[in-house]
């Protein structure tokens, strides 16, 4: 997600230069449109809003469906540290921030949380919290350390103890099988460059199904392909850290093949549970409301969702995207004939993560809008938008069960004896989570709603210089410190929702006493 605004920008050009012949039609069709109407768009195809939708008054107290799961989302790279444990392969996130200048401040996952030691400590802290669903990673160079060939039984044993105890602790695991450390081996072989990955992939999914699939009721395959595709291949601001749109869309097609591969290997390996994606979404809206922008919307709502909901959920890329993305990097060639029906093998649930949406002008500029921004500095706060991308998630793609698998901000957050009063954290979780229940009231099945994250981590390229925990996270002494939205959470939890009333109206929760580790280990 970091440096989406660019990113959107560059990729909006791009195709308002490339001009297809079905954006020429679009452009002759909106220009009259009146501000309050969706852009007409081909039939079938899905319409971005031109306008935001209201947030009325939130309720004083809600009411979630019986069943409803409160969670938390992290991820391996992110957190885990440990980098040479047990036998542990070599990432492209390892090789990546250990390039100099690639990540601010030099830093590096080596260490994180240090959670792969910490483990039991962190499932207790959840387990206070009242945390009824953990969202993880399982780290692919863990399991094969070059990606392919003798599964390394100790990776798999890390992975059995930290889903044992969830399950002990009544907290349901839901593993994503990646989260864009993929082993550096296999980047050095063409990486998802190469379309022998997406085998590679299938095969380590296979053997983590066939391992955990009597305790996992829900899995991930992949986490946010489209921002490895921009962010990493036409960027490079983030491993791999190329600029090349031909990688990026050879990326793109063989990371969604092997999405499909893997929910096939699911399918066969006769596991129980449900399978899904977890996608970025975001809406997209004229800025300023101008009808003129609306081709430019269109545009950029392809670029940002449709080109993976569409693949995914009917098996086609977005055909007003398509000759201009193939003009740039030879896309259909490498469509073989099956791969559309294999990356649209059903799933059983989708997985989105929610950060805020686009505005994009006339000219595709993409703007803030009228929403400030958060210490992210890409991250526009606007909770309404998660009802508006729901509803239309609903509205195009029909009732598929949902989850939010991430929702969450930076916070300039300081440690004050045991306590971090991180109010506009609690404030951004609230107003994103009435937003939820809105959508649940018009219809939306949604199933769960995950926080991101548990604990400060590794945010990527700016590496430990954000901080996005509902967990103050000491990193010199590793001592983990619940902030203020840590214990709101506890209490949304232990209500189901229904105390949910703004923070400024209720008194500060008790802090607890902290879970802490001070013996600062080191992998
Ligand atoms: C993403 C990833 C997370 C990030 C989080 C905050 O969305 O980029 O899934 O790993 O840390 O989103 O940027």
């Amino acid at each position: 997600m970091e440096h989406n605004i660019q990113r959107r920008r560059f990729l909006h050009i791009m195709a308002l230069l490339a001009g297809s012949g079905a954006l020429g039609q679009l452009l002759a069709a909106c220009t009259a449109a009146p501000v309050a109407q969706q852009a007409p768009a081909p039939p079938g195809a899905p319409g971005p809003a031109v306008q935001p939708t209201v947030s009325p008054e939130p309720a004083a107290a809600l009411r979630f469906p019986t069943g409803f799961r409160w969670g938390v989302a992290t991820s391996a790279y992110q957190i885990e540290g440990a980098v040479q444990a047990d036998g542990r392969g070599e990432s492209v996130w390892d090789r990546f921030s250990h390039t100099s200048g690639r990540v601010q401040h030099g830093d590096t996952g080596d260490i994180a949380c240090d959670h792969y030691h910490r483990y039991e400590q962190d499932l207790d802290l959840m387990q206070s919290l009242g945390i009824q669903s953990y969202r993880f990673s399982i780290a692919w160079p863990r399991i094969f350390p070059s990606g392919a060939g003798a599964v390394n039984q100790r990776g798999l044993d890390f992975y059995r103890r930290l889903i044992d105890g969830l399950l002990k602790r009544g907290i349901q695991p839901l593993p994503t099988l990646w989260h864009w450390d993929t082993p550096q081996e296999l980047e050095d072989q063409g990486g998802w460059v190469s379309r022998d990955t997406a085998q590679r992939f299938s095969e380590y999914a296979d053997t983590v199904f066939r391992a955990f699939g009597d305790s996992v009721p829900t899995w991930m395959t992949l986490n946010e392909p489209k921002t490895v595709v921009t962010v990493g291949y036409l960027q490079g601001f983030h491993a791999p850290g190329f600029h090349n749109p031909h990688k990026a869309y050879a990326a793109m097609h063989h990371l969604l093949l092997a999405h499909g591969l893997a929910t096939q290997a699911f399918r066969a390996s006769g596991a129980h549970g449900q399978i899904g994606i977890v996608l970025n979404l975001m809406p997209i809206y004229a800025a300023d409301a101008d009808p003129q922008a609306l081709p430019a919307v269109r545009v950029q709502d392809g670029y940002e969702n449709r080109l993976y909901l569409e693949p995914v959920l009917r098996g086609q890329y977005p055909n007003d995207l398509l000759a201009a993305i193939d003009r740039e990097s030879n896309l259909i060639a490498m469509i073989k004939p099956g791969d559309l029906e294999t990356i649209a093998a059903p799933i059983d649930l989708l997985g989105v993560n929610y950060y805020g949406p686009g505005y994009v002008q006339a000219n595709g500029d993409m703007v803030a809008g009228p929403h400030p921004r958060s210490l992210a500095g890409w991250q526009v706060i606007y909770p309404n938008g998660l009802y508006d991308l729901l509803m239309r998630i609903k509205q195009d793609y029909g009732d598929l069960p949902l989850s939010i698998t991430e929702n969450g901000i930076p916070t300039n957050d300081i440690l004050n004896g045991d306590t971090v009063d991180d109010r506009e954290r609690i404030q951004f979780l609230h107003a994103h989570i009435t937003a939820a229940h809105r959508a649940i009231q018009a219809g939306v099945d949604l199933r769960s709603y995950h926080a991101w994250s548990l604990l400060d981590n590794f945010e990527w390229a700016a590496g430990y210089s954000q901080r996005w925990g509902m967990v103050y996270v000491d990193f010199h002494t590793q001592q983990r410190t619940p902030k203020r939205s840590a214990l709101w959470y506890r209490d949304v939890i232990r209500a189901h929702g229904s105390k949910l009333v703004e923070p400024s109206a209720r008194s500060v929760p008790q802090p607890m006493a902290p879970i802490a580790d001070r013996a600062g280990r080191r992998s």
